[in-house]
């Protein structure tokens, strides 16, 4: 059945194929972005999808957000939080900064997201949630003691959500993905990189789309029996 779906940083990289699978599966489909309106605006045209600027960590701007999607498209079944950022630095390195930034744009922004949508997915009752985590939050990264810690945080809420969603006809699931070849994972010091590709037993980066097609298992609206779960894609690099 077709449903309203909306993906958060869904102009680029991971989001942007997780946008375009929803899409092609029918799916009347918003992508939200932060700041590139130049890459928001080719998305736009090369897609179709309709994107919308705000910033996830921001809990008042998501709930405007929010508002605008659903008057434009309707209720929103299908909630796909993908939006992160990196500010890798080891611990004696790190600012405030780096740490609150990161913390709030991955993590935060699942509770503002959530809390935005699960008020009418229960009285619906129906709702698909997938958190994208990391395979850094399930086995922590040198330099990256921020991300792993809200990567990590958000299986722990995926987990809790679920139990509450579960009654309700909500599923709650996230995807660790392993190293994707995005500008996320190309802004790693090459020779770092290189080490990195070296311990994935499938030899190769995954692909954006590797990540899209289990996003659309996970929404399929016979995929009800399955939430709380943490499906890793990750080429065999970590086995969890
Ligand atoms: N394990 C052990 N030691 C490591 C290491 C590792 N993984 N990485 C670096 N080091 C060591 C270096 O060998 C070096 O040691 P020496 O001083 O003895 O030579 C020391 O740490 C300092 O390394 P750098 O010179 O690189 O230090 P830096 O302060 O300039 O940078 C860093 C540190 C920011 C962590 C940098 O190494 C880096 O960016 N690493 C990549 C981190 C990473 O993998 N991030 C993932 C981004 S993609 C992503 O997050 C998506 C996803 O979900 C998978």
């Amino acid at each position: 059945m077709a449903r309203v779906a909306l993906v958060t940083g869904g102009t680029r990289g991971i989001g942007r194929a997780i946008a375009e699978r929803l899409k092609a599966a029918g799916h009347k489909v918003a992508a939200n972005y932060a700041r590139d309106h130049a890459a928001a605006q080719t998305f736009q045209r090369e897609t179709g999808i309709p994107a919308y600027s705000w910033d996830v960590a921001d809990h008042a701007a998501c709930e405007a957000g929010i508002a605008k999607v659903v008057a434009d498209l309707g209720p929103i079944e299908i909630l796909i939080n993908n939006a992160g950022i990196t500010r890798d630095a080891t611990m004696h390195k790190m600012s405030v900064e780096g740490w609150r930034d990161v913390v709030d744009t991955n993590l935060t922004s699942c509770f503002n997201m959530c809390r935005q949508v699960i008020d009418s997915m229960r009285q619906r009752g129906f709702g698909r949630i997938v958190n994208v985590g990391s395979i850094n939050g399930q086995a922590g990264q040198y330099g990256q003691v921020n991300y792993a810690a809200a990567k990590s945080g958000i299986h722990g809420f995926t987990k809790a959500l679920a139990q509450e969603g579960a009654a309700k006809g909500i599923t709650v699931n996230a995807i660790a993905p392993g190293y994707v070849d995005t500008d996320m994972v190309r802004a790693v010091p090459p020779a770092v990189l290189e080490k990195i590709i070296a311990r994935i037993p499938v030899g190769r980066l995954g692909r954006a789309e590797d990540i899209a097609r289990t996003v659309l298992f996970l929404v399929a609206d016979d995929a009800d029996f399955i939430t709380g779960s943490t499906i890793s894609v990750n080429g065999g690099q970590h086995m969890y």
